[in-house]
C-alpha cells in the first residue's frame, strides 16, 4: 500500500504528523510518500500543485491530506478540487455522531448520520465565466454522477438502516429534480427506502431533529454546507473526518481548513485527522485497527485529554501521544 502524504499548510502541518504517529503504532506495511503541496509551495514556486506531483500521487493508492490555505490569486484553482476531480473521488463521505463527553449544542445525544456528498460536479463543475457586470457558474448534474453517488449511498444504507434521505432543491432547480429522480430510481432498484428533503428545510431540521437521519445523499455545494452545519452539531469542526472515495483512489482529510489563526501554536485538535486515518484503515479493510482508534479516541476524550477548542489545555502532541499509547 502506497500512501501520499500531503500535510499542506497551517495546522495541516501539525495534525497530519500527529495522525501519522497513531498510524505508525500499528506497524503496517504502508509506504509513505511525502509531498510538498499548497500555499507554501505556491509562494516559493508560483504553483501549489504541479503535474509532476499529480503523477506521483497517481502512483499511490490513497492520500492523507491536511489542509491548504488559499493563495491570494484570483486565478488560483483549488488544489483539493483538482485532486477530487483528477482522481475521480466522486463520493465525499462524512460521518457524524457525538463523541464521548463532548458538549453538544442540541438536546439529543442520540444521533448517528452520514452525509454522502457528490464530489466532482454540481456547483463545483469549474465551468465559470467572469465578466464586468455579470458572472456565471454552470451547475452540472449528470446521470452518471447522480447514479454513482446514489449507489454509494445505497451501499452504505444497506449496512445501516436501509434508508436514505435525498436532499435537493427540486422545487426551484431543474437540475435538482433530475438529481432527485435519478436517486429515487437507484434507491428503488436497490431495495432501499427513501425520503426527500428540500435543502433549506433540511438545514433547519438537522439542528432540531438529527436523530431522524441516517444516510443523507446530496449534491456538491449542499453537502459542503450541510456537513459544516453537522460539524457544529457534534461539537466542533476539529472532530470531524472525511473520506473522498472513487473507484480507484481515495483521499482522507479532516473537514477543517488550515486555520492560520492557531497554526504553529501546537494546539490544533488532531482528532479529525486521526479519525480520518481511522476511515482510511476501514477503506483498506483494516477493521481491527480502525476500531482500536475509535476506542482510543473515546478513552482520551473520557479522560478529558483535550485541546483548547474543546475547553482543555492539552497540546496537539499530548492528545496524539495519548491516543497512540492506547491503540
Ligand atoms: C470542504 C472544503 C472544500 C470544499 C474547499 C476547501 C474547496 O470546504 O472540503 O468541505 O468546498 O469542498
Ligand atoms: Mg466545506
Amino acid at each position: 500500500m502506497k500512501l501520499a502524504v500531503i500535510q499542506g499548510d497551517g495546522i495541516g502541518r501539525e495534525v497530519i504528523p500527529a495522525a501519522l504517529s497513531v498510524l505508525d503504532a500499528f506497524g503496517l506495511e504502508i509506504e509513505k510518500v511525502p509531498l510538498d503541496i499548497g500555499y507554501g509551495k505556491w509562494e516559493r514556486t508560483g504553483s501549489a500543485l504541479t503535474d509532476e506531483d499529480m503523477d506521483i500521487i497517481k502512483e499511490c493508492d490513497c492520500v492523507l491530506f491536511g489542509a491548504i490555505t488559499t493563495p491570494p490569486d484570483p486565478n488560483y484553482k483549488s488544489v483539493l478540487m483538482r485532486l477530487r476531480k483528477e482522481l475521480d473521488l466522486y463520493a465525499n463521505i462524512r460521518p457524524f455522531s457525538p463523541l464521548k463527553k463532548v458538549k453538544l449544542p442540541c438536546n439529543t445525544k442520540e444521533f448517528d448520520f452520514v452525509v454522502v456528498r457528490e464530489n466532482t460536479e454540481g456547483m463545483y463543475s469549474g465551468i465559470e465565466e467572469l465578466h464586468d457586470d455579470v458572472a456565471y457558474t454552470t451547475r452540472v448534474i449528470t446521470r452518471k454522477g447522480s447514479e454513482r453517488i446514489a449507489k454509494r449511498a445505497c451501499i452504505l444504507a444497506s449496512k445501516r438502516k436501509k434508508q436514505i434521505t435525498i436532499v435537493h432543491k427540486a422545487n426551484v432547480l431543474k437540475s435538482d429534480s433530475f438529481f432527485r429522480n435519478v436517486c429515487t430510481g437507484v434507491a428503488k432498484r436497490n431495495g432501499i427506502s427513501y425520503s426527500e428533503m428540500l435543502v433549506d428545510a433540511m438545514a433547519y431540521d438537522l439542528i432540531l431533529n438529527p436523530q431522524k437521519y441516517d444516510v443523507i445523499v446530496t449534491t456538491n455545494l449542499f453537502g459542503d454546507i450541510l456537513s459544516d452545519e453537522a460539524a457544529a452539531l457534534v461539537g466542533g469542526i476539529g472532530l470531524c473526518p472525511s473520506a473522498n472515495i472513487g473507484d480507484r483512489y481515495a483521499l482522507f482529510e479532516p473537514i477543517h481548513g488550515s486555520a492560520p489563526d492557531i497554526a504553529s501554536k501546537g494546539i490544533a485538535n488532531p482528532i479529525a485527522a486521526i479519525l480520518s486515518v481511522k476511515m482510511m484503515l476501514e477503506w483498506m479493510g483494516r477493521t481491527e485497527e480502525a476500531l482500536s482508534i475509535g476506542r482510543a479516541v473515546d478513552s482520551v476524550l473520557q479522560q478529558s485529554i483535550i485541546t483548547p477548542d474543546l475547553g482543555g489545555s492539552y497540546s496537539t502532541k499530548n492528545v496524539s501521544d495519548a491516543i497512540t499509547g492506547l491503540v
